[in-house]
């Protein structure tokens, strides 16, 4: 065992438990004696086994042998060399049972559980291997609930060996000690090669590399001379698959051999060239005339062990029959020969290898040798210095390949069934974003994905392939990566140096490392000279599980601390100033998962309080910052995190509670709403203010949603015993706004939100107070607010909400409104210009509709109907998609206002005619379709009915107070009375206007009212 499981290590493992069917039988009938020279070939024969396939055994459990796989070194194979090893022991042992039968009077059969996962490795001098967690306990019981002869096997476990087992499922076992059914599979058979070639899918990519490999077949032909292609690249990139589908566009008289060398074994050294002559459709015997004698017996050895063992030859006399043969195939016929997974090539292989490529002339031979990048790591100048020798390095593929990548496996999937457009699916992307680049990784989670769902852990292939690759790395590396994971996908050297403060370690045990990381391609350079990256986003994860939660939750604690400290003093004055500064969430990450991590290993711990509140204060805060930026998923997810660690009883929850409400409202999620004042209550029981504040944003709610008409004198009742509560005050002022605007009370709903705005300053509460200024400001549109106070308001934002465009995009509208209210159309202009440009920039559809909307109130104020009334149209359309019916109803009057004034009567009636169909009134739209009629009936000479309708407008119009609404509806109203010869109405409803016009401030409008009443006076004194 080497230094490396010295300490203690997460790993994961296979662990295969293998025991005899009816010992206590066997025991009874047997004497000791007798008893223990059975068991001892019994337990030999599995031993051997377990040996043979690379795996270690753990102990011996009476008559039960536990081995494990993947201690001291992972193999990506470790679940089929732990099936094999079963596999043999179970023929050893009836085997023996078979020979003992006759002199024994017994039967001997046994049977096997195999189970793949995490687990802790041990491995002290005194007390040896031990290899502890659920894995091993699976699979004991796996091999318990198995028949006589049987191989059951755990979920993972299948899943690794996937292409080589053909299994059937059984049903799920309800284990002793496990909570939940545990899944399990009976092994039908084991094949010696994987089943699953068949190339189903379209290639995607790699034109460039097929067309170097074509051009190296060419040179082959045209100089009749030997080349060798060595293709590098990382497990699962496409290496095998490329040579497949370059073979593929071979002419048919090309001969071709394909062998591999396989990742263990006895007798392996040439079994890929023995392999590749078995790829001859005519073996060799086509040529066997053509070599000599001592060839042909070297051949026939290699190729037919069981006739002759060939190992009796020396490997001089192998190599150069396999060489002959080579020329001999490249003499008669251009020939390719392919030697896949190199890396796991025995030395003498390699240089029979090179030899051959150096030797071969005057022969058309192609050698193409396919490897992982490990291959420079024994061979560094593998190819060096051949006439004809080319490397071609297999690339990840791009986001747009990967997308038809993961189309074409949806397809696949899916064949002949409706399902259409897989790659906009938020799932299928997730696939294509975190497969790395990588196809065989894309397959496996793809899989995964549709069996189980995005909450599936990522596959344990990939893990695997990950793990034993991470395995080769010194331990020098390996405490670089460790604490590299938990940092982060990015990190830096001084990030590193902050992991190792203490621990006495110069520069020199990082950069070197680094160095080495760096060539190996596990890492990449970054923006900064002392910044680095993990290449493949899926290796930081392995090794972040595989690194010991003891490290981690110590390096996340203090990473933590130390970017704490940064983010009050700042990052030292330097160009690279970004280095070190916290980057957004940061911190509260490495505090939840230390939190999280010391729970799961020292849920005693003491401390383990004071760290739960300030991970969950950090989270909470970066969730207020999202909320405050309305990044609402990400405001939601923070501050539900932060919620999960917020112990029961902290007075938190209450302030918590309103901001998921916030939060979840704004994003249209009812139940989480609700759901949010639920936890708060129930995470509160002694706290009856936070009740209160509940009880108070539940009405909110309800108003919000349309629910119900809420009663404020009980809440006030309840609210009166806690006069000092000022967040429930605060809220219950903002419930009786909502209330008021919702009865077009906006002078009342102004003073309540100030009522509120006062008590949230008492609160000293930031957030509070900056929704309710600008909840203020909106309301200003359309309060009896003057003009010129409004635009203060809206001045004062922009300055308090400069960082944030999110936020100021309301306020600028308001501030476009209130301009072009005082006739400042340009200035207007320039406003919605610049709104219009934050709101695209940042997709706040809501803000593009406020947008629209106001351009089209600007473009009437300047005369320009149509245009307004197109603008008005398109505000509709877009808010009746964003599911807001009312408001889009309302606009849609606005249209036809505008149509009016334009002249195009036609169009207005059938605009009326359709707003009957779907009616959702507010007073605003109600009025305006009861003005438009009037107006329509005066212009058809109908002057009774437009006499009453108005009429009935002047009464309805008393119950707002909107001056501009008021105003609007008396001028149509004045026009009405006027032409049916009412003059004195007329005239007192056009001067009422300019009141409201002018107490408002909206000089614009008053001067026109005026103007009108100018020309009533004209006609009518
Ligand atoms: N360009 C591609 N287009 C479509 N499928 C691909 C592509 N490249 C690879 N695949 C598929 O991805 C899987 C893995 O590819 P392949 O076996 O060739 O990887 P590899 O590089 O040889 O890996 P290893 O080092 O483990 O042998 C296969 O199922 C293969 O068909
Ligand atoms: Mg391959």
């Amino acid at each position: 065992m080497n230094a490396r499981t010295a300490r203690p290590a997460r790993r994961n493992v296979v662990v295969l438990f293998i025991d005899l069917v009816g010992s206590t039988e066997l025991a009874e009938r047997l004497d000791p004696e007798l008893l223990r020279q059975v068991l001892d070939r019994y337990y030999s024969a599995c031993a051997a086994g377990v040996l043979e396939h690379g795996g270690v055994v753990e102990k011996y459990i009476g008559d039960a042998i536990m081995a494990v796989f993947g201690v001291p070194t992972s193999h990506e194979d470790d679940a089929l060399r732990a099936i094999r090893a079963a596999h043999h022991a179970l023929s050893a042992v009836r085997a023996l049972g078979i020979e003992i039968a006759p002199t024994h009077g017994i039967r001997l059969d046994a049977h096997c559980g195999i189970a793949s996962g995490e687990a802790m490795v041990v491995d002290m001098p005194e007390s040896g291997l031990r290899v502890i967690g659920d894995t091993v306990n699976t699979a004991a019981r796996l091999q318990g609930a198995a028949t006589s002869g049987e191989i059951l096997l755990g979920e993972d476990a299948v899943r690794l060996a996937r292409t080589y087992v053909r299994v059937e499922e059984v049903p799920p076992l309800s284990l002793k000690g496990k909570a939940r059914p545990v899944r399990a599979w009976r092994l039908l058979s084991l094949e010696a090669t994987p089943q699953r070639q068949d190339d189903d899918l379209p290639l995607i990519g790699r034109s460039d590399e097929l067309m170097q490999l074509t051009q190296a077949y060419r040179r082959v032909v045209r100089n009749r001379q030997c080349c060798l292609v060595t293709i590098l690249g990382a497990p699962g990139i496409g290496k095998s698959r490329l040579v497949r589908e370059f073979l593929r566009t071979l002419p048919e008289d090309v001969t071709t051999l394909v062998g591999q060398c396989p990742s263990y074994g006895s007798g392996a050294t040439f079994r890929p060239i023995a392999e590749a002559i078995h790829s001859l459709p005519d073996a060799w015997t086509g040529v066997a005339p053509l070599l000599d004698a001592m060839n042909v017996r070297a051949l026939r050895g290699l190729t037919t062990p069981e006739d002759g063992p060939f190992t009796e030859l020396s490997v001089e006399e192998t190599a150069r029959s396999i060489r002959s043969l080579i020329e001999v195939l490249g003499q008669r016929r251009p020939t390719v020969v392919v030697v896949d997974n190199l890396h796991w090539a025995e030395p003498t292989l390699l240089e029979l290898i090179e030899e051959l490529a150096g030797w071969l002339a005057d022969v058309s031979v192609l050698l193409i040798c396919v490897a992982r990048p490990e291959l420079l790591d024994i061979r560094p100048n593998w190819g060096g210095g051949m006439s004809c020798a080319l490397t071609v390095e297999i690339p990840q593929l791009g986001e747009a390949q990967m997308t038809r990548l993961v189309d074409a496996l949806a397809a696949n999937r899916w064949a002949g069934a409706d399902v259409v457009a897989q790659s906009a699916d938020p799932t299928f992307l997730s696939v294509v974003r975190n497969s790395d680049g990588n196809p065989l990784f894309a397959e496996l989670m793809f899989e995964v994905l549709v069996e189980e769902g995005t909450d599936a852990p990522p596959p344990p292939t990939i893990q695997a392939l990950l793990a034993a690759r991470l395995d080769r790395l010194s331990d020098g590396e390996r405490e670089v990566l460790e604490r590299a994971a938990t940092i982060g996908t990015t990190f830096t050297t001084e990030e590193l140096g902050v992991l190792w403060e203490g621990e006495d370690v110069d520069n020199l045990v990082v950069d070197a490392p680094l160095r080495r990381l760096l060539r190996q391609r596990l890492i990449r350079r970054g923006t900064y000279p002392t910044s680095f990256q993990f290449a493949q986003t899926l290796a930081r994860e392995t090794v972040y599980t595989m690194t010991r939660k003891e490290l981690r939750g110590a390096w996340h604690l203090k990473l933590a601390d130390w970017l704490s400290e940064r983010a009050h003093t700042g990052p030292p004055e330097s160009d690279e100033a970004e280095i070190g500064r916290p980057r957004y969430g940061e911190i509260a990450n490495h505090l939840e998962a230390a939190c999280r991590i010391r729970r799961e290993i020292h849920p005693d711990d003491p401390t383990l309080p004071a760290l739960a509140v300030r991970a969950a204060r950090t989270l909470m805060s970066d969730g207020e910052q999202a909320l405050y930026r309305k990044d609402l998923p990400a405001a939601i997810a923070l501050l539900e995190r932060g919620r999960e660690l917020l112990p029961r009883g902290d007075s938190g929850h209450r302030r918590l509670a309103l901001h998921i409400c916030d939060a979840a409202f704004a994003h249209n999620e009812r139940d989480r709403a609700y759901a949010a004042l639920d936890v708060a209550e129930e995470a509160s029981p002694e706290d009856p203010r936070c009740g209160l504040t509940c009880a108070v944003q539940r009405e909110i709610l309800a108003i919000k949603f349309g629910v119900h008409q809420p009663e404020l004198a009980p809440l006030r009742d309840a609210l009166s015993e806690y006069p000092d509560d000022d967040l429930s005050w605060a809220r219950f002022h903002q419930l009786d706004a909502l209330i008021l605007v919702a009865q077009d009370q906006f002078g009342a709903a102004t003073t309540a939100l100030n009522d509120a705005l006062s008590r949230s300053r008492s609160l000293e509460d930031r957030y509070e107070e900056d929704r309710l200024l600008g909840a203020l400001c909106e309301l200003a549109q359309w309060s009896p607010v003057p003009v010129r106070e409004g635009l203060d308001l809206c001045a004062t934002l922009s300055t308090r909400f400069a960082g944030d465009r999110v936020i100021v995009v309301p306020v600028l509208v308001t501030r476009a409104r209130l301009l072009a209210l005082t006739g400042d159309v340009p200035g207007a202009h320039d406003v919605l210009d610049t709104a219009e440009r934050y709101a695209g920039e940042l997709r706040l559809d809501l803000a593009l509709i406020a947008v629209t909307q106001v351009r089209g109130l600007v473009e009437s104020l300047a005369g320009q109907h149509a245009a307004a009334a197109t603008l008005f149209t398109r505000a509709a359309v877009m808010s009746r998609s964003a599911g807001q019916p009312a408001p889009a109803w309302t606009l849609q009057c606005y249209a036809i206002r505008e149509l009016l004034r334009h002249g195009d009567v036609r169009a207005v009636e059938d605009g009326l005619a359709w707003l009957e169909v779907g009616r959702r009134p507010q007073l605003r739209g109600e009025l305006l379709v009861a003005c438009l009629r009037a107006l329509i009936m005066s212009a058809g000479e109908n002057h009774p009915e437009a006499v009453a309708l108005a009429a009935w407008a002047a009464e309805r119009i008393r119950s707002t107070d909107d001056p501009c609404l008021r105003g609007d509806v008396l001028m149509d109203i004045a026009t009405v009375y006027r032409a049916a010869g009412r003059a004195a109405g007329a005239v007192d409803a056009a001067a009422e206007a300019e009141r409201c016009y002018t107490a408002k401030g909206a000089d614009l409008l008053a001067g026109r009212a005026r103007d009108r009443l100018a020309t009533f006076g004209e006609t009518d004194r």
